[in-house]
């Protein structure tokens, strides 16, 4: 596979950042050759402009339906030569056409430690939960929710004066650091999914 990877974003674009350093740090041995946002307002589509990448607002409200809108991204992402597309705070749902366009190609990262907190404000759902430790997580996306073979974790331990504000700054560290890392172990190949693992070999 090249190496030429597309993020996709909603918001403040912090993974994404850590994405564009480690790759210009030469840490990736790749290229993010395109950002799509769902969001006109995105900071991560600022980021990605300053650091001279190609970066696209895609409107979901000038397409149909959810796969017409997901047909528009593959075709952005086709049309740049992309193999591996990392979700970084991208707040919608993967449909068939991304998923058939790019399959065991797609990444997202959530933080907690999945199966643990799936969906939104999992922080949120830590704290209440009342769990002493909680991290982040990089998988390969499938059409169930935070849910494909487990590429990396990284744990982060919840104190007992923390808030949701603290607790996902301290996760935050974690995901920045987690994400390149399984970025280039996908890209380096060598590895199969068995059942629902991911088995390096
Ligand atoms: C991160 O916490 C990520 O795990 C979750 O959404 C947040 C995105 O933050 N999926 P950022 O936009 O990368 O700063």
């Amino acid at each position: 596979m090249n190496r030429r990877i597309a993020v996709l974003i909603s918001g403040r674009g912090s993974n994404l950042q850590s994405i564009i350093g480690a790759a210009a740090a030469g840490q990736l041995n790749a290229t993010v050759a395109v950002v799509v946002s769902n969001r006109p307002g995105a900071q991560g589509l600022a980021r990605a402009r300053d650091a001279g990448i190609d970066a696209l607002f895609l409107n979901p409200k000038d397409h149909p339906d959810r796969d017409a809108y997901d047909r528009a991204i593959v075709d952005v992402l086709k049309a740049r030569d992309v193999t591996l597309v990392c979700l970084a705070g991208f707040m919608r749902l993967v449909g068939p056409p991304l998923l058939e366009a790019f399959p065991q190609r797609i990444l997202n990262i959530h933080p907690s430690l999945l199966p643990s907190f799936r969906g939104l404000d999992a922080q949120r759902q830590a704290l209440e939960h009342g769990v002493r430790v909680t991290g982040a997580t990089v998988h390969l996306v499938t059409s169930a929710l935070d849910d494909g073979p487990i590429v990396v974790q990284a744990a982060a331990p919840v104190y007992d004066d923390d808030t949701v504000e603290t607790l996902s700054a301290r996760i935050l560290i974690e995901e920045h650091r987690l994400y390149p890392e399984a970025i280039r172990l996908v890209l380096d190949g060598g590895w199969t999914v068995e059942g629902r693992r991911f088995v390096r070999r």
